[in-house]
């Protein structure tokens, strides 16, 4: 726990909520015991004033701007109808890159990229894309005909426990699963085109179990599972560089920071997610913030291949996301789910 709190610290939204914290001491103090009268009010103004200016620099990270020509890449973004997905496949659309965009129902898939292109004038295709159904990724995958960079961004939070199409826990089902079986079909193509994969992990990643057996069979913690899953998004890239690294493949993991806004809380109402989700609006990085790290992994030369990212640069994860053990049986575990779920297909 120490060693979560001392890698928490170096992140934006960790330095504004001290921030905020030590504000509400400050004023408090100030109020109660030093100023009185019509001072107060103004010494209140003056606080906000500043309180802003440097919050806004705290919580906002590092920005990373590229001028490459994406001319002739095709980038895949997984849940991009809203939140850093979609800010996602709308800067890589700016920049020229086909993007196909993976989204569930194929009517609303088309409307998204639609909406896409217009905001980036640029050419976003959807696909339907239901990463809790096997079926699903399979028919998505073999409309692809060519990749250069796949961005595994869907995500979900699930208040209880839920099983996906398969059968499978959901959100380890959604998180990891789906992205490991579409990253294993698009991998030829990945490797003819020495391609990029990134994978959008969580610094909640943390606060996984060391012992997790990732399908929670017993019991149930709606963060435990979210924090086990951001985990195998770690262990995923790691072995994909140790396995497919000399066969050009470059991948990364990440975490986007704190983002405010994003539709990640929908299906999640409890206590805890309702105070996180009102803290991150003072603390949080706006959604294009949000969006910096995934393009610094996916575009940069800077990012380290098989490296965890954070606020646009090679970060440390807990210990157990670098433990090459776990990352091999992950692996193990999640083709034999595959093969025993998709066998039929
Ligand atoms: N926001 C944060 O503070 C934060 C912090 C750390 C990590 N992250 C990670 O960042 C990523 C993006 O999250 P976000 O904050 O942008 O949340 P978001 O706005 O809820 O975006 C998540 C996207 O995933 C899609 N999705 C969910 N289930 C899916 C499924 N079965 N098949 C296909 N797509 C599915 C959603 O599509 P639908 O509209 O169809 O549901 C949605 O577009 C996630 O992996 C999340 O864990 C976010």
């Amino acid at each position: 726990m120490a060693f979560s709190l001392k890698i928490a610290l170096k992140e934006p939204e960790t330095k504004s909520a001290l921030f905020v914290f030590g504000n509400i001491l400050l004023f408090i103090f100030i109020i109660f015991f030093v100023h009185s009268g019509t001072y107060t009010f103004i010494y209140i103004i003056i606080q906000i004033f500043i309180f802003r200016i440097i919050n806004e620099r705290l919580r906002s990270g590092h920005s990373y701007t590229s001028t490459k020509n994406l001319n002739n890449q095709t980038v895949i973004v997984t849940g991009a109808a809203s939140g850093i997905g979609r800010m996602t496949a709308i800067e890589l659309a700016k920049l020229h890159a086909r993007v196909i965009v993976g989204i569930r129902n194929q009517m609303r898939a088309e409307r998204v990229a639609q909406e896409l292109s217009k905001e980036s004038n640029g050419n976003v295709i959807g696909y339907n894309l239901d990463l809790t159904d096997l079926a699903s990724v399979k028919a998505f995958a073999e409309k692809i005909d060519k990749v250069d960079i796949l961005i595994n961004n869907a995500g979900v939070i699930k208040e209880h426990k839920e099983f996906t199409k398969d059968g499978l826990e959901s959100t380890f089902g959604t998180n990891h699963i789906g992205h490991f079986y579409l990253t294993q079909l698009l991998l030829p193509l990945l490797i003819k085109s020495n391609g990029r994969i990134v994978n959008v992990s969580s610094q909640g990643h943390v606060y996984a179990k060391e012992n997790t057996d990732f399908i929670h069979s017993n019991s149930y913690d709606p963060f435990r599972a979210v924090s086990e899953s951001k985990l195998a998004n770690i262990l995923h890239v790691n072995e994909l560089q140790r396995r497919y690294g000399n066969q050009g493949i470059k991948a990364y993991s990440l975490h986007p920071g704190g983002v405010r806004t994003t539709g990640l809380s929908r299906d999640n109402k409890s206590y805890k997610m309702l105070i996180i989700s009102l803290l991150s609006k003072i603390i949080s990085k706006s959604i294009r913030q949000g969006a910096m790290t995934t393009l610094y992994c996916a575009l940069s030369d800077e990012a380290q291949p098989g490296k965890y990212h954070s606020n646009c640069r090679v970060a440390q994860p807990s210990s157990i996301a670098y433990d090459s053990k776990k990352a091999r049986e992950l692996w193990e575990l999640s083709e034999k789910i595959i093969n025993e779920k998709t066998k039929h297909l």
